[in-house]
């Protein structure tokens, strides 16, 4: 059984391919400094799998303690790296937080997946990196962008980063660009937890629904598209940790052409705010309480994928629709209400 490493195993999109590459086959451990993330998804994906996954609570800019998590397990076979801040707007007021956590980070972990020979590694990477592009849907071959912020500056630095180190390194690397990740796992045992107020659009729709927040601001209705709210490419949390799995095996196998492969995970469907919103009223069977206010500076008026490539080279087939979207959120938030001060207790980040 190949033994993985997953950094930021504790996190939304990490806890899921996590319970993913545990139900297929694989071996997992976890470093996360959980300074942004939660044991309580720990325990989500032990009650999902029947597997106590452990969890090295290491910051990985201390390059000697991420190495002595790699020394004590010299059989990992592959690592996925999904470790890093990841808010748009935090990245503008903190921009050195960022360069230093999220890239000091990646070298480290590459330093040592260098030092143990690790053949596989998978880069998580973003849409962002299109900015707003030129023609939609995008493909990997469509032109990046100047970042629109410091976090999208980490993202175009660490595909670069691992791309040149894939060059020299004996193993073979994959990146990853997710579009927007929505949803939860539909046992309802692992999701998304904001940390304060959610910058995102689907956990600011479902926490103002439950009464958190006292009103969504829908950030702008006069875009040139279909209903003049912006469009984006949602993909389902669960769909996107599969992904991480195909990715891993596709290398394992051997299948790739080069040393460091790009893949677009997104749905291949534009839908809009509006759009986004009526989806969640229909299954939730609640109204939503928003209003239209201004523009989010930065904000890209529509961007969606052409995903050929991980469909077609992955074998990636997506389960979710944009109804079980909203539903698994919905009733994620459900549950978390129920956990609410068992979450408080055990993790002082949220607040
Ligand atoms: C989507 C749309 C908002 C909240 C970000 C990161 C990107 C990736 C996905 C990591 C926009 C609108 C939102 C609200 C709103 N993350 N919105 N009211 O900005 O497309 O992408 O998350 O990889 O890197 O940039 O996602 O969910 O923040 O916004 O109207 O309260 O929803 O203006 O049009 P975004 P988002």
């Amino acid at each position: 059984m190949k033994k993985i490493l997953v950094t930021g195993g504790c996190g939304y999109i990490g806890s899921h391919t996590v319970v993913d590459l545990i139900e297929n086959g694989f071996e997992v451990i976890s470093i996360d400094d959980n300074s942004r993330s939660t044991t309580y998804l720990l325990d989500g994906i032990e009650k999902i799998t029947a597997k106590k996954v452990k969890n090295y609570k290491v910051d990985l800019k201390n390059f000697d303690e991420t190495l002595a998590v790699f020394q004590e397990n010299e059989d990992i076979s592959g690592v996925i790296h999904f470790a890093a801040f990841k808010a748009v707007g935090e990245s503008v007021e903190k921009p050195l937080d960022y360069y230093e956590n999220n890239i000091c980070s990646l070298v480290n972990v590459l330093k040592c997946v260098k030092e143990f020979d690790i053949k596989y590694f998978v880069f998580s990477s973003s849409c962002t990196v299109y900015g707003n592009p030129d023609a939609i849907p995008v493909t990997e071959a469509s032109p990046e962008k100047k970042p629109e912020s410091p976090y999208g500056a980490t993202k175009q630095m660490g595909e670069q980063i691992v791309k040149d180190f894939s060059i020299q390194s004996s193993g073979n690397s994959i990146l990853l660009r997710y579009f927007n990740p929505v949803g939860a796992h539909p046992s309802c045992l692992i999701g998304e937890l904001p940390l304060g107020k959610p910058q995102n659009l689907v956990p600011a729709i479902t926490q103002t629904a439950i009464g958190k927040l006292p009103q969504m601001i829908v950030h702008g209705n006069d875009y040139p598209t279909r209903d003049g709210s912006c469009i984006r490419d949602y993909i389902h949390v669960c769909d996107i940790a599969h992904a991480h799995t195909l990715a891993l095996q596709f290398l394992i196998d051997k299948k790739n052409q080069s040393t460091c492969e790009i893949f677009n995970l997104g749905s291949g469907n534009g839908t809009s705010v509006l759009e986004a919103i009526n989806a969640f009223e229909k299954v939730s069977g609640t109204k939503l309480n928003y209003v239209i206010g201004q523009r989010r500076p930065g904000d890209v008026v529509a961007i969606y994928a052409n995903n050929n490539l991980a469909v077609n080279e992955l074998k990636w087939r997506i389960q979710y629709e944009l109804d079980d979207m909203m539903r698994t959120a919905w009733n994620w938030e459900l549950k978390i209400k129920e956990d609410e001060n068992l979450i408080r207790q055990q993790n002082h980040v949220l607040n």
